[in-house]
């Protein structure tokens, strides 16, 4: 039988603060099929989620299929936003939920890995984190600092991290992040350079691809998910709206769960997914293939 197997492979995944968006559904997922679960998380957020599961408050989320609790194996702190902690101004270095935590930077992170595991010391690096401080604002208002920002910590951070931790994968391993189709179709209200920060990450998926695949020999891929509930994704402020009107328009219409976000993450990083690279891979019930909303039909017809 063709199954899933994870098992020997150790995962990070970078943007998990809490059991409601993709990251953590992907962790899940990974753990289910046998890996080891790393996850890093920003420095603002971790506290609470670490009191989180401290206090058992993820623990029905986190139950897995045999019972047992999903763990995760070290917890590190990182902010995407900067490579090395001399990138990272004072302000943010002297912050109080900063200044304890050693290196929060992608080197710092690439690190403290390999310190822990050596090197190779991982299989699987999964990229789940994007902010857009001005994601509220038209693109037409969009300052350049907050576009900058947006495609820094969104789409940049990918290359960061790629670029220092790829040593570190074992050949064979998988890349993979999460993207949105506001990339190429226009979403209103998507705003603050989110949807150029989202073409990058798309564009840079597909020379990453190349790159890494000729250099370490692993697979670089991204997820393109339709709307979901997460907390992030609770910040545009229309979420709700952009989940049921997928939902009535899809052609699988029904709202997307994080789980088969996460299934899929769990496909493309076992040997099943060895020949899928460079790819954007759409889990959204089909929505990106429409071409007409079907509301508006029925509502002609009616
Ligand atoms: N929810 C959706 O509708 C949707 C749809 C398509 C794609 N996505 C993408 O999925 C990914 C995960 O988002 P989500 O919606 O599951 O929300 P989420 O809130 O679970 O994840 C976003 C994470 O990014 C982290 N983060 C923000 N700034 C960071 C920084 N500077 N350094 C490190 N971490 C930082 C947050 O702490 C959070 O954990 C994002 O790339 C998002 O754009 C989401």
């Amino acid at each position: 039988m063709l199954s899933i197997d994870l098992s020997g492979r150790r995962a990070l995944v970078a943007g998990v603060a809490d059991d409601g968006g993709f990251g953590f559904y992907i962790a899940k997922s990974l753990a289910e099929a046998g890996a080891t679960v790393c996850v890093a998380t920003w420095p603002p957020a971790l506290n609470i989620f670490r009191n989180m599961l401290e206090r058992g408050k993820m623990d029905e989320s986190r139950k897995l299929s045999n019972g047992a609790l999903l763990e995760f194996e070290r917890i590190y702190p990182l902010d995407a936003a900067f490579d090395t902690l001399a990138d990272a101004p004072a302000d943010i270095r002297e912050n109080k939920r900063y200044k304890d935590l050693g290196d929060f930077s992608v080197q710092g992170l690439t690190d403290r890995l390999a310190a822990d595991f050596g090197s190779p010391a991982f299989d699987i690096l999964v990229h789940s984190l994007a902010n857009g401080p001005e994601v509220k604002k038209p693109l037409l208002e969009t300052s350049r600092a907050g576009y900058l920002a947006a495609v820094s910590v969104s789409a940049y951070s990918l290359v960061g991290m790629l670029q220092r931790l790829g040593p570190l994968m074992r050949k064979g391993g998988s890349v993979l992040s999460l993207t949105y189709m506001a990339s190429e179709k226009v979403i209103p209200g998507y705003g603050g350079g989110m949807s150029s920060a989202k073409a990058a990450l798309e564009s840079d998926t597909r020379t990453l691809a190349f790159e890494a695949g000729r250099k370490w020999g692993i697979r670089v891929n991204t997820i393109s998910a339709g709307p979901y509930a997460s907390r992030a994704a609770s910040a545009i402020g229309i979420i709700e709206k952009m989940v049921q009107y997928c939902a009535r328009n899809a052609p699988l219409p029904e709202a997307l769960s994080a789980d088969e976000v996460g299934h899929t993450a769990a496909f493309l990083a076992s040997p099943l997914g060895s020949g899928i690279t460079g790819s954007t891979v759409y889990v959204d019930k089909g929505y990106h293939a429409m071409g007409m909303e079907v509301d508006a039909l029925t509502s002609r017809d009616s």
